[in-house]
């Protein structure tokens, strides 16, 4: 890890959009903190990369992973909310256990290990959500009903840390970040990882506004 360097932390780094924005960021000369569930980052090393075994909802693992870059000094400069899961967006009807999953890790598990980096992070850090164009109200279809009020209350949640993040001139940013081949996306989304991360990086650079949903295919602020 460089000194000079931005701090990022990015969680689900290990996978799809997680893993190619941590690529985007190391090639930015960022100092990136990937988390992933085995604590491994298949076929990446980095001088400036550490991967911390995280799980979103085991608040023991995200306590060590805190501790330890707390006592190495480091303060946080880009936290991004990337790991999610959709195991409903092809069904039309709620059933429990997609319910339970989906709001366990999207909303949960985000907010709180939000929640937990919040002292680490810098004045004028950014903290990004990787949401979903699903969520909007105006673009509601009758599929994948807990993807969309999950990543719905993730967007109200952002606006709420939003205010309360101001003081210390923290901007807080739902993101869309397309649709994407991903385990997730499938094989028929039009994007590439890696032209999600160009786009989500973009929105790191070029989004000066707090709280406001950022659609990476608009390349800027989309309205409810
Ligand atoms: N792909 C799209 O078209 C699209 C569109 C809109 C929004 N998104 C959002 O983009 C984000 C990334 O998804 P993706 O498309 O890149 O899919 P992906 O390849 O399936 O990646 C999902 C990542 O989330 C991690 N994850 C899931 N549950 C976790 C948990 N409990 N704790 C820690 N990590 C967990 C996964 O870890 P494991 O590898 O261990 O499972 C994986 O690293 C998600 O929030 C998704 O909702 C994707």
């Amino acid at each position: 890890m460089k000194t000079e360097n931005k701090n990022a932390i990015i969680t689900g780094a290990n996978s799809g959009i997680g893993l190619a924005l941590t690529h985007k960021l190391l090639a930015e000369g960022y100092n990136v903190f990937g988390t992933s569930r085995s604590g491994l980052i298949a076929d990446l090393t980095h001088e400036h990369l550490k991967v911390f075994r995280v799980d979103i909802m085991d608040g023991e693992l995200i306590n060590a992973a805190v501790v330890e870059i707390d006592a190495a000094g480091l303060k946080i400069d880009l936290l991004v909310n990337n790991a999610g899961v959709a195991p409903d967006v092809f069904d039309e009807e709620p059933e429990i256990s997609a319910l339970d999953e989906t709001f366990a890790t999207n909303v949960k598990g985000t907010v709180f290990f939000t929640e937990a980096i919040l002292p680490l992070l810098n004045h004028a850090a950014q903290v990004l959500f990787i949401s979903s164009n699903m969520s909007l109200p105006k673009n509601i279809a009758a599929n994948g009903p807990a993807y969309r009020m999950s990543k719905a209350a993730v967007n109200v949640y952002a606006m709420t840390l939003a205010q309360r993040l101001e003081s210390r001139n923290i901007r807080v940013t739902p993101v869309h970040p397309g649709w994407v081949q991903t385990r997730l996306g499938g094989e028929m989304a039009p994007y590439t990882t890696a032209q999600s991360a160009e786009g989500i990086f973009t929105a790191i650079q070029q989004n000066t506004e707090n709280g406001k949903f950022w659609n990476i295919m608009a390349g800027g602020i989309e309205e409810y």
